[in-house]
């Protein structure tokens, strides 16, 4: 059985200059979760300005919970795409809103986890502008109807088919599978970006095969909350077990998310966590 290191070296992204890339950088923006009217409301106003000063040349958007915190309307997807990103993924919620299975159906920017039900409508990967955007279902708490690791090899080679440029977005819960998952990876595609848990981790790193990797890319959202609800709501149904409706909160939105540099070739030459106040 091949180890994820030895797969890696045999199928490589090829380095920097070596052939097939022509030097140019190519600067990939990443926005976490954008949650509620709060976060969109982030991503309409200041999208298009943070892309121009970052220098993006793409952006791939989390918009999973963009409906009141939990799912997305193609009306919303829309808004989305017209703020300025060129490519949505989305989540455990993605069934959540009417609408959507036939909207994913016809959508080339909008994606839905690639390991849910083959007979389901809509498409794990699609390739924009020369850059291949693949969204996963992390096992842990999210069942998935495939297993996450059953699915990646064959829809990474599908992308590889065609670009070098590829980045995964794992909807996940857990640390360990989203850490096990970039390894799996790494020289195999440009990112895996982790997302779902609202919470922005500090492990942004090019791994050794050229891969670059971010456990959690956090929440564009109101983070004077807990993951996005009021704060009150979420903890008195903690504390008392009690069905409670949630209601996203408004305070403390914020961009966040990550920013992925690479080389024609795919490969990443850095990746960092971006994190910018709106109001
Ligand atoms: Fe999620």
């Amino acid at each position: 059985m091949p180890s994820a290191a030895s797969a890696a070296g045999e199928a490589g992204l090829r380095p920097a200059g070596a052939g097939g890339g022509q030097g140019r950088e190519v600067k990939i923006l990443f926005v976490a979760d954008v949650f509620g009217t709060a976060g969109r409301r982030a991503v309409e106003e200041r999208l298009r300005s943070l892309r121009a000063e970052l220098g993006a040349n793409f952006c791939i958007l989390n918009g999973e919970n963009v409906a009141d915190g939990a799912g997305i309307t193609p009306k919303l997807a829309d808004k989305l795409l017209a703020a300025g990103a060129d490519v949505i993924t989305l989540g455990n919620h993605v069934w959540r809103r009417d609408g959507m299975g036939a909207y994913l159906e016809k959508s080339e920017r909008v994606i839905r986890p690639a390991n849910l039900s083959r007979h389901a409508p809509g498409r794990g990967l699609t390739i924009v502008d020369g850059v291949a955007v693949i969204n996963v279902l992390g096992s842990l708490f999210l069942a998935p109807h495939i297993n996450p690791f059953e699915e990646i090899d064959a829809i990474v080679a599908e992308a590889r088919a065609k670009t070098q440029m590829i980045v995964v977005d794992f909807h996940a819960e857990a640390t360990s599978e989203k850490v096990a998952m970039a390894r799996w990876l790494d020289g195999r595609v440009t990112a895996v970006i982790g997302t779902h848990t609202h919470v922005q981790t500090n492990d942004a790193r090019v791994q050794p095969g050229g891969t670059a990797a971010l456990t959690d890319a956090g929440m564009t959202g109101p983070h004077d909350s807990v993951i996005g609800v009021e704060a009150d709501l979420a903890i008195r149904r903690m504390r008392t077990g009690m069905p409670v409706r949630f209601y996203p909160a408004e305070g403390g939105v914020r961009i966040e998310g990550a920013l992925v540099e690479c080389s024609e070739d795919g490969r990443a030459t850095s990746i960092e966590t971006v994190r910018v106040p709106f109001r």
